[in-house]
């Protein structure tokens, strides 16, 4: 028979082992990673080279850097959009480099909300339409998209629009719409393309905080940006500065 303080170990372990794999969940760690498009060819482009980058589980981080540097792939691959060419990729505690195309699309829904640049709406879909979809292959019932989608709706002041296609959305009610189908599956990792590209400066203060509020729910929150607004927000912990494909240095925030 096991002795009380056996027992006790036991049922401790299995707490143990769920902090840690929680702890893992919204980890990202890229190492020596490449990307090259059309490689081979003559419009062959290095796009990263060689990135090593680490952001822990609840950090939040801004990607800056001019137009082409690389940002919008580095935000595709911890979003699990395609692998790396070469390098060690690491996402939410799965080994993401040299992954069949549909091990990757699993891991994106499981762990990935992406707020993409150009929002990626269906125009003719309504607002729920659209935040609702991720949950589809998922093969979550109507009634239960349709219940999780209105607490979010709830939370970002969106419930007057549900049934509005979201071509009659302000610029401020589509990136707030674009945030809540990124949280529909609930994922621990948050990756933001340049969130306030189209907003003005009280919008775009709006969009920092909830995705700030993001991190405090204990999301890692990955955001690229040439806005002061954002890279400067009192919750960004580091501010990560992309040039021709290469990080130049990770700074503090601030
Ligand atoms: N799908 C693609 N095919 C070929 N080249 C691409 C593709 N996407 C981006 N690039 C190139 O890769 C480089 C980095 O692009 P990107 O990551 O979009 O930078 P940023 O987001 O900083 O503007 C650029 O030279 C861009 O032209
Ligand atoms: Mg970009």
């Amino acid at each position: 028979m096991k002795s009380i303080a056996e027992t006790k170990d036991l049922k401790i372990l299995p707490r143990h082992l769920s902090r840690l794999t929680s702890r893992l969940s919204g980890l990202v760690d890229l190492e020596d990673v490449t990307k090259i498009y059309n490689q081979g060819q003559a419009n062959e482009v290095i796009a990263l080279k060689s990135v090593s980058l680490t952001v822990a589980q609840g950090e939040m981080v801004c990607v800056q850097g001019p137009s082409g540097s690389g940002k919008t792939t580095l935000l595709s691959i911890i979003g699990c959009i395609f692998s790396p060419t070469s390098g060690r990729a690491t996402i939410g505690g799965k080994k993401i480099s040299r992954l069949p195309d549909h091990f990757l699309t699993r891991y994106r829904r499981e762990l990935i909300g992406f707020v993409f640049q150009n929002y990626n709406m269906i125009d003719h879909l309504t607002v729920l339409e659209n935040i609702t979809l991720p949950l589809i292959p998922l093969g979550v019932s109507p009634r239960a998209r349709e219940r999780k989608a209105d607490q979010l709706l709830e939370k970002f002041g969106l419930s007057h629009r549900k049934k509005f296609t979201v071509n009659q959305l302000s610029g401020g009610e589509l990136q707030r719409t674009a945030i809540a189908r990124a949280l529909i599956n609930d994922p621990p990792i948050i990756v933001a393309d340049e969130p306030t590209a189209h907003l003005d400066g009280k919008l775009s203060l709006e969009v920092v905080d909830m995705l700030a509020a993001l991190r405090k729910d204990g999301r890692t929150v990955i955001v690229t940006s040439h806005d002061p607004i954002v890279s400067g927000h009192p919750e960004m912990a580091r501010i990560i500065e992309v040039r021709d494909g290469v990080i130049l240095e990770a700074t503090p925030a601030g």
